[in-house]
């Protein structure tokens, strides 16, 4: 998988993705990520790629010019390349605070792209006929506003890319994660079996993998129901799960 971002502060993406797990799939060469700076595709003497907006008001501007040429660019870079599987329409993703919002099905739903290409706005936004006739998705991280869309370029690379096979070794793989199964993970324990007098659940200590399946899958929609009700709606229960859990809405109730 190769993912190309486009941003004005390269820099910013120097730590996070040379560290852990990110660096790591591209160590294995199973993922490669293509930081571009859009000031580079300004052609003007001043390499502009701000202006004032047209109507006035706060916040500059970013300019269509240099991103449409960014994203030209690269997108003729991956029809020229010889990657098994490259396409020429993979996503072009805007990011956003007025985007769709991102979730773990976004991300598996990502993590099967060949190309990806991400956009991060600045300063005032992005003109407007970047997200009409550029961009093929919008994708905001949460209802709040970011001074630019390279930390939310971040958080959707990491969530991606962990998903992407290969990348997570066994142990650390993302099935069991939160968010995975529509539900939130069970709660977890590691030595020592006890500490400060808090003790580990007895089923954990069993050795019987049937009983440390189900408590996990008790706790897991158990946890879901007190933190996140809204989450059950659409996750998939056996019928005796259906029953368990109208057990623990009524108990929860009482
Ligand atoms: C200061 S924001 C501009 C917000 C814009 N004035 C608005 O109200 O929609 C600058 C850039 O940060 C990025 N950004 C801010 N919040 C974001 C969020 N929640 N998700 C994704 N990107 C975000 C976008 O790329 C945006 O163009």
């Amino acid at each position: 998988m190769r993912i190309y971002v486009l941003t004005l502060f390269p820099k910013m993406f120097e730590g996070p993705f040379s560290e852990s797990v990110l660096g790591r799939a591209q160590d294995k060469g199973i993922v490669e990520i293509v930081i571009r700076n859009i000031r580079d595709y300004a052609t003007d003497r001043h390499r502009t790629v701000d202006d004032y907006p047209y109507g006035g008001g706060a916040g500059m501007v970013m300019k269509p010019e240099p991103l449409f040429a960014a994203v030209e660019a690269v997108r003729k870079e991956i029809a020229s390349g010889t990657e098994e599987g490259a396409t020429e329409d993979g996503p072009i993703i805007l990011l956003t605070p007025q985007g769709r919002l991102f979730s773990q099905k976004s991300a598996v739903t990502l993590a099967a792209e060949k190309e990806l290409i991400l956009i991060c706005g600045h300063y005032g936004g992005v003109d407007e006929r970047i997200r009409e006739h550029l961009a093929t998705d919008e994708i905001s991280i949460g209802d709040y506003v970011l001074s630019g869309g390279e930390l939310a370029a971040m958080v959707i690379v990491d969530a991606v890319v962990r998903l992407v096979p290969g990348v997570l070794g066994s142990e650390e793989s993302a099935l069991g994660d939160s968010h995975m199964s529509g539900l939130l993970q069970h709660p977890l324990y590691t030595r020592p079996q006890s500490f400060r007098g808090w003790d580990v659940p007895q089923p954990l200590l069993s050795g019987n993998h049937a009983q440390i399946a189900r408590w996990r899958r008790e706790q897991s929609i158990l946890r879901t129901l007190k933190r996140r009700p809204d989450l059950l709606e659409n996750a998939l229960f056996s019928p005796q799960e259906k029953r368990m859990v109208e057990e623990m809405r009524r108990d929860a109730s009482k």
